[in-house]
Formats: C-alpha cells, sequence, structure tokens
C-alpha cells in the first residue's frame, strides 16, 4: 500500500512538475543564450539517461533478489513457529536456530548488496551533476574572458542553472524512489497474477440440494505434480439419501473423493453430478454451503467455541448450538472449561484435546444442517464409549441426508446402506457389510478380520 501511494506522489506529485520546470528554464537558458542550453540540455539528458539505466538495470535486479529474501526470512520463521511443537519435542530449538541465522545471513549479504548498489548510483549521479555544474560555470566564464559575454548574461545563466541543478537532482531521487516501489510491489502483483485454482464459470448459478444424489460419471482426476491419475474414469452413483462408507487403505484416494464433491479441485475429464446438476457449473459458495463436513483433521478458529460450532450456521441461537454439542458428545467437556462455550480454543484449536477438536467439528456439522453430510475419519481420535455415543447421534442425523462416512475402524461403517472399497483410486468392492464380510478373499473381508482378530487378541488377553 505505502509503495502504491509512493508510486503515485512520486509521479504525479514530483516528479511531473520537477520535469516541466526543468524542461521550462532549460528552453528559457537556450532562447538567452543557445550554446550554453544544448550544453545543459545534452547533460541532462545524460545525467536522466544514467539514472534510470542504474535504477532499471543495476538496482532493480538486485532490489528484487532482496526482496525475495524478505519474504524467505518471514517464510522460515512462520515455518517454525508453527511446527513449535516438533521443533520443543525434538529438542531441535538449536537447529532451527542455525537454519534461520543462515537464512538471515544469506538475506544479509543480499540486502547489502542493494544498499551499496543505491550508494554507488547516488555517487555516479552526484558526480555527474558536479561535471556538468563545472562545466557550465567554467564554460560562461571562459565566454566572459574572451568577451563573448557579459557579466549580466553571466550572472542570468549562473541563477538559472542553479534552479536546473536543484530539479536535476530531485529528479533523479524521483526516479530511485520509483524504481523503489515498484520493485516492493513487484510481490503484491505477482500474487495478484496468480491464476485462482478453481474459477466459477461465468454462468454459473447456485445450485440447488435437495435429495443429495451425487453422481461420478466418468472422472478422471489427476493432482498437479503426479504422473499417474489418481482415478481413472471412476464412475459411481450414492443414491439420494443413501449412507455410504469409504474404505480402504491409507492413500487410495478416499479424502479426495470426497473434496471432488466439495470441489476444492477441478475433475480432469468427466463430470460429478449432484441433484443432476453439474458441480462444474455451479457457483463454488452454494455448492459448498449445502454440504456439511468434518475434515480428516479438524481446524478451529482462534474464536470462542459457540462461534466455532456456529461457523456452519451464523446466527444460531445458543440453545441450538448446545444442542449440537450434546448431539457430538461434547457438551459435558466444554462445560467443564473455564469459560465453558466462550473459551477461545487457540490457533487452530491447539488449546483442546484431539478427541475433543473432533467432537467440535462434528457439532459444527450437525447444525450446519446440510442435505449432504461427509465424516471423514471423524470419531477416529474418540474413545470406543463416546465413538458408540456419537454413532447414535450419527444414525438420528443421517436420516434423510446423503452422508459419506470415511473410517479406518470398519465397525463406524458397518451399519451404513453400502460400503465402496478404495484401492489406487478404484473402487474394487462394493456391498453392504454382510454381503462384503462374506465375499471369499474379498478385500473388506480381510481388512474385517484382522481388526476383528485384534478385537478377539485383546479380549483373550484381558
Ligand atoms: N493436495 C495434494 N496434492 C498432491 N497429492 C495429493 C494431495 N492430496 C492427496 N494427495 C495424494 O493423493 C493420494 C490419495 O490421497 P487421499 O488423501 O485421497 O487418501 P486417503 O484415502 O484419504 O488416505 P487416508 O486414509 O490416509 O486418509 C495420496 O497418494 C496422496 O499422496
Ligand atoms: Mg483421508
Amino acid at each position: 500500500m505505502w509503495a502504491l501511494d509512493l508510486l503515485n506522489d512520486t509521479i504525479l506529485m514530483a516528479l511531473a512538475p520537477s520535469l516541466l520546470v526543468l524542461i521550462g528554464s532549460m528552453v528559457l537558458i537556450g532562447l538567452h543564450w543557445a550554446s550554453l542550453g544544448a550544453v545543459i540540455a545534452v547533460g541532462a539528458l545524460f545525467y536522466v539517461a544514467i539514472t534510470v539505466l542504474f535504477s532499471t538495470r543495476y538496482i532493480a535486479p538486485a532490489a528484487r533478489i532482496s526482496n525475495a529474501w524478505d519474504t524467505k526470512v518471514g517464510g522460515t520463521l512462520a515455518d517454525a513457529l508453527t511446527c513449535n511443537a516438533v521443533v520443543k519435542s525434538f529438542g531441535a530449538e538449536l537447529r532451527e536456530d542455525t537454519r534461520l541465522a543462515r537464512v538471515i545471513n544469506r538475506w544479509r549479504v543480499r540486502v547489502r548488496r542493494t544498499w551499496f548498489r543505491y550508494n554507488y548510483t547516488a555517487m555516479a549521479q552526484l558526480s555527474l551533476l558536479l561535471a556538468l555544474r563545472a562545466s557550465v560555470i567554467g564554460g560562461s566564464v571562459l565566454l566572459w574572458m574572451s568577451g563573448h559575454a557579459s557579466p549580466g548574461d553571466v550572472t542570468y545563466v549562473l541563477t538559472s542553472y542553479y534552479v536546473i541543478h536543484a530539479y536535476l537532482r530531485d529528479v533523479g531521487m524521483h526516479i530511485n524512489n520509483l524504481q523503489r516501489s515498484v520493485n516492493d510491489m513487484d510481490e503484491l502483483v505477482a500474487i495478484h497474477d496468480e491464476p485462482i485454482g478453481i474459477v466459477d464459470a461465468s454462468d454459473a448459478r447456485p445450485i440447488a440440494i435437495e435429495g443429495g444424489e451425487i453422481v461420478f460419471d466418468d472422472v478422471t482426476f489427476h493432482y498437479g505434480g503426479h504422473r499417474e491419475p489418481l482415478y481413472d474414469g471412476l464412475s459411481v452413483t450414492i443414491r439420494a439419501g443413501e449412507r455410504v462408507g469409504l474404505v480402504g487403505r491409507s492413500g487410495s484416494g478416499k479424502t479426495t473423493f470426497v473434496k471432488l464433491v466439495q470441489r476444492l479441485y477441478d475433475v480432469s475429464d468427466g463430470r460429478v453430478l449432484i441433484d443432476g446438476q453439474d458441480i462444474a457449473k455451479a457457483t463454488q459458495q452454494s455448492l459448498r454451503s449445502q454440504i456439511a463436513i468434518v475434515q480428516q483433521d479438524p481446524i478451529l478458529f482462534h474464536r470462542s467455541l459457540a462461534e466455532n460450532i456456529a461457523y456452519g450456521r451464523p446466527g444460531a441461537s445458543l440453545e441450538a448450538i448446545e444442542q449440537a454439542a450434546r448431539l457430538a458428545n461434547a457438551h459435558d467437556f466444554i462445560l467443564r472449561l473455564p469459560k465453558g462455550y466462550g473459551t477461545l480454543v487457540g490457533e487452530r484449536g491447539v488449546k483442546l484435546s484431539g478427541g475433543e477438536r473432533q467432537r467440535v467439528a462434528l457439532a459444527r456439522a450437525f447444525l450446519a444442517d446440510a442435505p449432504v453430510l461427509i465424516l471423514d475419519e471423524a470419531t477416529s481420535s474418540l474413545d470406543s464409549e463416546s465413538e458408540a455415543l456419537i454413532q447414535q447421534a450419527m444414525e438420528r442425523l443421517m436420516k434423510g441426508r446423503t452422508s459419506i462416512v470415511i473410517a479406518h475402524r470398519l465397525s463406524t461403517v458397518r451399519s451404513l446402506d453400502r460400503i465402496l472399497v478404495f484401492d489406487r483410486g478404484e473402487i474394487v468392492e462394493q456391498g453392504t457389510h454382510a454381503v462384503l464380510a462374506g465375499k471369499p478373499g474379498g478385500i473388506y473381508r480381510g481388512l474385517f478380520e484382522r481388526q476383528v482378530v485384534d478385537l478377539g487378541r485383546l479380549a483373550a488377553a484381558e
């Protein structure tokens, strides 16, 4: 903002008037004494040209680099601070210090170089001005001595030249400022030019979700930078009001599936339809406001618990908030906090335990009351007792809504209408728990047996 200010001021209030006066005075001298006028004009032109050249070719590249390092110092600091817990738990303070010191050292070298370039440029400008002044004074005195000029002429030229000299110095300074403000805005402009990942189509309309039927129609999806597409022609239909579980090993593409439903990424090929409407043609805001989601790694705002829960439905009453919290089995722990629903939860919710954070996220989704509900490992950090309680709440909540439940713990999905088993971006099995668990040699059966065996072992140990 300051850079933009400086740019405006420099051009409109400083450079333009200075140039005007400069040109005017030179014309006046030229009218009075053509040869000296020409000398001054050539000198001034040369001076401005050199200044522009130094600014853009000598200072600007260095300034661009030191600005980039400015940003890097900020980035390194932010990275170390946000991962502060990791730094502490590995006792790596010294290592982080060294790392920061290294970055700062390189930053210092770059900034110093820029600073020196400013100063060298200023020295060159001053020398040029002094040379010009010397030749104007010397020239007029010589002309006077040889009888080609009167003392009046000399006085006229010298006084006018002092005016010109001052303006030339100003113009040099303004050009430097101009370059500096343009450099300072570089990164801002670059950010502005960055293409927006997901853009609403120009004729995008709000989507109206009623039943919440979700159709993946021959969807191909590719994460940028990956060589292989994750989904290659994936087709699946989730009926309106159906409760579907997604299982499969880590990295098989379950979270990505729900990200595509929310259109956090655009598909490379094929379509995703909700209630028959292509979500690529809907406004993102309308789409996402009708999907309630508990993310795999829920993040909270550093605001009160009540505000966090009400995020899905701004303006919800305290009763409604408490009701949602009760359903999510969060009410009791919230009341035990020092300020109850007014408690601030810290950046990203760090002041809550993982399970507590998850329950707040669940309450948020419960309150949102959207036709499509997505739970991505929503109960993974809960103890079995809370999980069982929430399971009941979820059953109630999923009634009449299209629900997608992702879980590694199969107990969470076994009662759902249908289970989709993902493997490397493909749906390799689907059906109810009973069907899949009875399928000899099936992946789901394998997963299920392993979990049952583990449970059995646990029971035997007890
Ligand atoms: N933003 C991203 N950019 C690039 N690759 C990604 C991104 N998010 C996920 N991936 C990759 O896509 C694949 C599928 O990831 P996804 O998060 O869908 O897995 P998942 O089935 O939800 O796994 P988990 O059970 O561990 O949560 C993984 O190989 C992952 O590395
Ligand atoms: Mg996942």
